[in-house]
């Protein structure tokens, strides 16, 4: 049998929220996700009392009172509570009264309701998109065995026809063949091997900006807003480009149809940590948010944006997103979104890991 880990790695390696309290309602212990949650350092919450970061609205202070004057444990569900910054979140509380032989504390557990229901709609939305793709990849497969033999036999005709003219049909037939086997093959999606190599992400980040500014037709202004101190990540720099492009181009897109506003990209990297990728927790990732000030999505578009050939542009073939969404999975990544009039915002995560993501 392995020896077991202290209780304080148990203890910051849980993810509910655990505090602990004094009789003077300040702050004696915060394991790393009540840090998460109150967005601070333990220095910084440490000896503070709690009303100094929630609102007391939001933590009964009374009965927080009478608990560790009383010895009285309570539970409550569905708790609101309003930090003082203005954030806001739902969790379910667990309030423990401990008495040891020189004091009194309190014990206090949040389990935040938010993110269990969000890791459970993501999930849900999730195997969707992998349903919706499976589906468009195997009509893609069909289409493109027949166009194969469509094209070769318009190839053979052609060499038999008797005249020249005739031979426009065949042209036809040729070129609309070669259109559609390029559909087909961006439907079926890239199929070679990802090769993962150490880069830093910012160098990937100004490839797809120098592409954005050399395009001519825009004069949209593209802010950068990076964190230097973000280590290498494991990644495939190809695949990574493509899949920020895809969005970068996106939001070019939707602020040139509004010359009347002054449209800007802005780029922003940061280190995120323990973050939840279908289902698994990751303790450190890249969050690379892409956020431009144009119309924003179309409501009706909202559930299935990442679905293949889900667009709203003339000559778009709506799989943009979708293929993004496969390389960064590809990355054991997620791409999430948010979105209104004014302000839509993409934001990338890419676990960092020591580890080779493909095996
Ligand atoms: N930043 C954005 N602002 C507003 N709408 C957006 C934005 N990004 C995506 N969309 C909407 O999502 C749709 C799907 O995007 P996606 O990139 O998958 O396909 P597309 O851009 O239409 O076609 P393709 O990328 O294949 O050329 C777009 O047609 C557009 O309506
Ligand atoms: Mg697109």
């Amino acid at each position: 049998m392995t020896d077991p880990v202290s209780s304080e790695n148990l203890l910051d390696n849980l993810s509910t929220a655990v505090l602990q309290l004094n009789d003077k309602m300040c702050i004696d212990y915060a394991n790393h996700a009540a840090q998460a949650l109150f967005e601070r350092g333990f220095s910084l919450l440490a000896g503070c009392p709690i009303y100094q970061f929630v609102t007391p609205s939001s933590l009964d202070v009374e009965r927080l009172k009478q608990s560790i004057q009383q010895g009285e444990s309570y539970s409550d569900s569905e708790v609101n509570i309003t930090f003082v910054d203005g954030r806001h979140t739902q969790a379910d509380l667990s309030v423990t009264s401990i008495v040891d032989a020189q004091s009194q504390y309190l014990l206090l557990e949040f389990r935040q309701i938010e993110q269990q229901k969000k890791i459970s709609q993501e999930n849900h939305q999730w195997a969707q998109q992998q349903a919706a793709k499976e589906l468009v990849r195997g009509l893609a497969h069909e289409i493109k065995n027949p166009l194969g033999g469509i094209r070769g036999a318009a190839q053979l005709l052609a060499k038999e026809l008797p005249s020249n003219d005739l031979k426009e049909f065949t042209n036809v037939i040729i070129e609309q063949s070669d259109r559609l086997r390029n559909l087909v093959d961006r439907l079926l999606g890239p199929n070679v091997r990802p090769k993962f190599h150490w880069y830093n992400v910012h160098e990937v980040l100004e490839k797809v900006c120098t592409l954005v500014d050399l395009d001519p037709s825009h004069t949209i202004s593209i802010v950068r807003d990076y964190d230097p101190s973000i280590p290498d990540v494991y990644l495939d720099q190809d695949m990574i480009q493509q899949a920020t492009l895809n969005i970068v181009r996106n939001s070019v897109q939707a602020l040139m149809q509004h010359p009347d506003i002054k449209g800007e990209i802005r780029i922003v990297t940061r280190i995120e940590r323990r973050v939840i990728v279908h289902g698994a927790r990751y303790p450190l990732c890249v969050k690379v948010s892409i956020v431009d000030n144009g119309p924003g999505i179309p409501n009706e578009l909202k559930d299935t944006l990442f679905y293949p050939m889900v667009t709203t542009k003339k000559d778009g073939s709506g799989l943009g997103l979708s293929i993004s969404q496969t390389l960064v999975g590809h990355h054991r990544g997620k791409i999430e979104v948010e979105s209104w009039t004014g302000r839509t915002e993409f934001t990338l995560y890419l676990p960092i890991e020591r580890k080779d993501p493909q095996k």
